[in-house]
């Protein structure tokens, strides 16, 4: 079916114009100034803006985890996701050391099969490195399209690899043509400090964060950049939450290493003092890195204007307060690490970004969406409105303002991370490869609708360089 979205302003990460849309195929067929609906379904988007579909590089759904499963699975997760304007994600397919990859990646196919509603693709994780993982890299990239390796620095005894296993990565990622990414946190302090804390009897919900200080997530950061510029690798640092963390990534950057780094909505407007909340509240807030004081939000925002940090995924891992995060009530180590996000990352990035004047708008495109498609080898196909790519388009209106609760949300779970938070502008509409997911806030999709994406390697037919800025 044709369509053709009349009257709305489409914005990309470099433009803002008046234009139609006109959709054939799946595919943007044109673009232009009152188009001839030509049989088309016409759509009128006016008073909204027309971003390209929301790219979510970082989620965890329907993944074992702390002694339990995340409660979002793909078919939740992605409904929730596409409500809040996102089209893409991008999901850890997680692996068991001494098994073959291979079986990992057909567990993640089976647990997104049939369910997802936007298309979808996979990273995948290296917690070891030997001749049996290095054989299967090559097929990992060339007939699974999995072209980004994640490795996790923290979680001792449980997901962190050795530094060995780091810097080898990273090296056979240079030789595939793939690019690192990195959970950077310094998991032995961490373990010596959870230890003893709880020897000392802190087991509440803020010795989570206290266990995890910011110098160890900068430390770490470091670490993982010099062996970047060492291996003359690629690497994206997920889920920065501080200054100490952000300011390595910027010297990195201006030494020339080729490093990127992503934040998260949770890092740039929840502090540290939400894991105090009484009768064990705080756990609602309980992932890692964890929340920090206020003072390094306003430090992220700048990276992001400044592009020293690039991208912003939502790290949804959701778990409910009853039933799940409750495992760590004796002992906050205990606890379930992450929370639901995937739904208002993009609706909270326009309104305290773009509303407030700390990104501009364009800039809110590339952060939410044309970067990580850049560099995680779905561009130009996602992540821009073009002629030729495909028709994730999501209709924005920019005026509305209400209330994220966990009443009206489309996540699984049992609570808001952002419950009571008001924001201005809301997806009205979405549409994946032309066909409407969500109309008129109403879910319209089909489970199993999303395709899984084979990614290009690093580095193909994008500009991944441009945008290096200077450290003043
Ligand atoms: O606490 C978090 N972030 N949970 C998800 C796993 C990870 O570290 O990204
Ligand atoms: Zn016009
Ligand atoms: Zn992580
Ligand atoms: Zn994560």
């Amino acid at each position: 079916m044709k369509k053709v979205i009349k009257n709305g302003i489409i914005v990309t990460a470099t433009d803002t114009y008046h234009a139609d849309v006109f959709i054939e195929n799946g595919v943007i067929s044109q673009i232009g100034e009152n188009l001839s609906i030509d049989g088309a379904e016409a759509i009128d988007a006016k008073g909204c803006y027309l971003f390209p579909g929301g790219i979510d590089p970082h989620t965890h759904l329907e993944m074992p985890f702390g002694g339990t499963v995340t409660k979002d699975d793909f078919e939740t997760g992605t409904i929730a996701a596409a409500f809040g304007g996102t089209t893409t994600i991008i999901d850890f397919c997680m692996t068991n050391k001494g098994e073959p990859l291979k079986g990992a990646i057909e567990t993640w196919h089976e647990k997104s099969k049939g369910k997802a509603v936007i298309d979808y693709g996979f990273h995948l994780m290296i917690g070891e490195m030997n001749d049996s993982v290095l054989n299967e890299l090559p097929s990992v990239i060339g007939d699974e399209g999995i072209t980004s390796f994640k490795v996790f620095m923290a979680y001792k005894n449980v997901l962190q690899a050795d530094d060995e296993t780091l810097f080898q990565t990273l090296i056979a990622a240079k030789n595939l043509g793939a690019l690192v990414m990195v959970h950077a946190e310094n998991g032995d302090v961490i373990d010596y400090l959870t230890k003893k804390a709880l020897t000392e009897g802190n087991t509440d919900p803020i010795y989570h964060a206290l266990t995890r200080p910011p110098e160890i997530e900068g430390e770490a950061t470091g670490r993982a950049a010099t062996f970047t510029g060492l291996a003359n690798s690629q690497l994206y640092v997920v889920h920065v939450s501080c200054a100490d963390a952000a300011r390595k990534i910027a010297e990195a950057r201006n030494s020339g290493i080729d490093i990127w780094g992503e934040t998260c909505p949770q890092y740039l407007v929840l502090d540290q003092t939400y894991l105090e909340k009484p009768n064990f509240e705080g756990a609602k807030y309980v992932w890692s890195p964890p929340l920090r004081e206020k003072w390094n939000q306003e430090v992220l925002w700048n990276a992001l204007k400044t592009g020293q940090l690039q991208a912003v995924g939502s790290d949804q891992c959701s778990f409910d307060f009853i039933g799940q995060k409750d495992l760590g009530k004796d002992d906050f180590s205990k606890i379930p690490n992450g929370g639901p996000i995937i739904e208002d990352r993009v609706s909270i990035l326009f309104s305290e970004g773009v509303k407030k004047g700390r990104v501009t708008l364009n800039q809110f495109v590339d952060i939410i969406s044309t970067k990580a498609a850049k560099l995680f080898g779905l561009y130009p196909k996602k992540g821009t409105i073009a002629v030729g790519v495909d028709a994730d388009i999501v209709i924005f209106d920019p005026s509305v303002e209400r209330t994220i609760s966990a009443e009206t949300h489309h996540m699984a779970v049992d609570y808001n991370a952002f419950e009571g938070m008001k924001v201005t502008g809301e997806p009205v509409s979405v549409l994946s490869r032309g066909e409407f997911v969500i109309r008129d806030k109403k879910f319209v999709g089909k489970l199993g609708a999303g395709q899984y994406l084979k990614r290009a390697k690093y580095g193909e037919n994008q500009q991944n360089n441009e945008n290096k800025t200077l450290v003043i």
